[in-house]
């Protein structure tokens, strides 16, 4: 069952509903090209139907191999960086505990992640740890020739051999990458790895529910199945009506481009709970490198509330007035908390005791939100009953179709990043990779 809602009762300061309701035709439209796959980047959409099309057969490959993993080993690493690294760390750490490494009893293995960043140190660490630990990886690159993640999996690599002789290693390596082609692919022919494939026509930050995504969350020791029934059932509500903005992915869509329409060129995701940080952060690359080209685009930003509310909260109640709020609310809390009542109340506390944390939580976000208000920052609210599998998926498939059909709108293709190449380009360069020679000579010139 449904439960998400977005509520955009808050936006009417800043926009009128006929501004909002002038989107309906051109939202069926879009819809209709990403099911037909008409629009730009059309040999990007297997994410459309795939919550419908993952095989029992590869489920339960996932599952066993997870199985096998968690009794081979105590830490299992995840390398890959954006797309073949936020949406598996996002539902990770979305479902678990806030303080699981420091769990005494663990009952599945503990997510490491590498392959995300080029720190010395942060590698350097991160041997120190598998040195005195049993553990198993996951190398995931898509397009198998990303730097970050192939220089992590070298290192690691080289010392699971070490570590458990070449057999040993082979046993607890597992690739995930593209069917044909890449580097990563010719070495895990090679190696023998096991292996599995990320479909052609899903890109990195669409691939949350392809084995990315999946194999890890379930090695963490969450449902697969639940998670991947809740994007089925969201697609199923979206696509039974494309054509009014009672559906959620067409009410966010409109809305967040009515408001840019007037300026407001900044959408902050806010969040209240803090195993939701990298949810935002998968949002935030969903959003960015799929709307942000050809000099266009809503700027995603992201705050936690309310520990940024003492950092960022100031710019956002009078700062520059370019920003809206989306706030992910959850409904329900996992646990329960009570504030207790003290004799002498030296804090002044008293008067909430008895009342639960998360009502003071809600009560922040209330108070915020008007205050944000009042400031000038409109206010989308998107909610989900609670956070689990189910919900988690629902709002992934949520996202994701609102995020191409947004794209849409701006006229941009939604499942192409022809800028991140820039970066790579001048690295290649500077580090005199064959085959960049001219490149090299240009940019030295260049910083003379
Ligand atoms: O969304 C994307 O396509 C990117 O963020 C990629 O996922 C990211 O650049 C990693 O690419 P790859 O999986 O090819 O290593």
């Amino acid at each position: 069952m449904i439960k998400l809602k977005v509520n955009i009762d808050k936006v009417s300061d800043f926009i009128s509903k006929k501004e909002i309701n002038n989107f309906r035709n051109e939202i069926k439209t879009h819809f209709q090209s990403i099911l037909n796959k008409t629009g730009k980047g059309n040999d990007f959409l297997g994410w459309v139907d795939l919550p419908n099309e993952i095989s029992e057969d590869l489920i339960s490959k996932i599952e066993a191999d997870a199985k096998k993993i968690k009794k081979l080993a105590k830490l299992f690493v995840v390398i890959g960086i954006g797309g073949s690294y936020l949406g598996a760390r996002a539902v990770i750490e979305a479902l678990s505990h806030n303080f699981n490494s420091l769990l005494p009893e663990k009952e599945f293995p503990q997510i490491l992640y590498a392959g995300q960043n080029i720190g010395e140190d942060y590698l350097s660490d991160l041997l120190d740890i598998l040195d005195k630990n049993d553990y198993a990886l996951a190398v995931i690159s898509k397009s198998g020739t990303t730097t970050e993640p192939a220089l992590a999996f070298r290192l690691l690599k080289n010392h699971l051999e070490i570590k458990y002789g070449k057999e040993g290693a082979i046993e607890r390596i597992i690739a995930i990458t593209d069917s044909k082609k890449g580097a990563l692919k010719h070495l895990s022919d090679k190696e023998k790895y096991s292996t599995y494939i990320i479909p052609d026509d899903v890109g990195g930050r669409y691939s949350v529910l392809t084995p990315v995504g999946l194999l890890p969350i379930a090695v963490a020791g969450f449902n697969i199945r639940e998670l991947i029934n809740g994007a089925k059932e969201m697609r199923k509500f979206i696509l039974s009506d494309i054509s009014s903005l009672n559906n959620p992915v067409a009410l966010y869509a409109a809305t967040r481009n009515a408001l840019y329409r007037k300026g407001f060129t900044t959408e902050i995701m806010v969040n209240y709970q803090p195993t939701l940080f990298y949810l935002t952060e998968w949002w935030k690359q969903l959003y960015g490198e799929s709307e942000g080209k050809e000099n266009k685009g809503i700027f995603p930003a992201g705050v936690s509330f309310t520990t940024d509310l003492h950092s960022m909260g100031q710019y956002i109640q009078e700062g520059l007035r370019n920003i809206f709020e989306t706030v992910l609310s959850v409904e329900n809390t996992k646990k329960t908390l009570k504030i207790p009542e003290v004799k002498e109340d030296l804090d002044k506390l008293n008067y909430i005791a008895g009342r639960r944390v998360d009502e003071v939580n809600k009560n922040a976000e209330l108070g915020t939100t008007l205050a944000h208000i009042d400031g000038g920052v409109p206010n989308i609210k998107i909610t989900i009953n609670k956070i689990d599998e189910e919900n988690l998926g629902q709002l992934i498939y949520f996202y994701e179709m609102a995020c191409a059909v947004s794209g849409y709108i701006l006229d941009v293709n939604p499942f192409d990043q022809p800028g991140v190449e820039a970066y790579k380009k001048n690295m290649f360069a500077l580090l005199g990779k064959p085959g960049f020679e001219k490149e090299t000579k240009d940019i030295l010139k260049k910083m003379k």
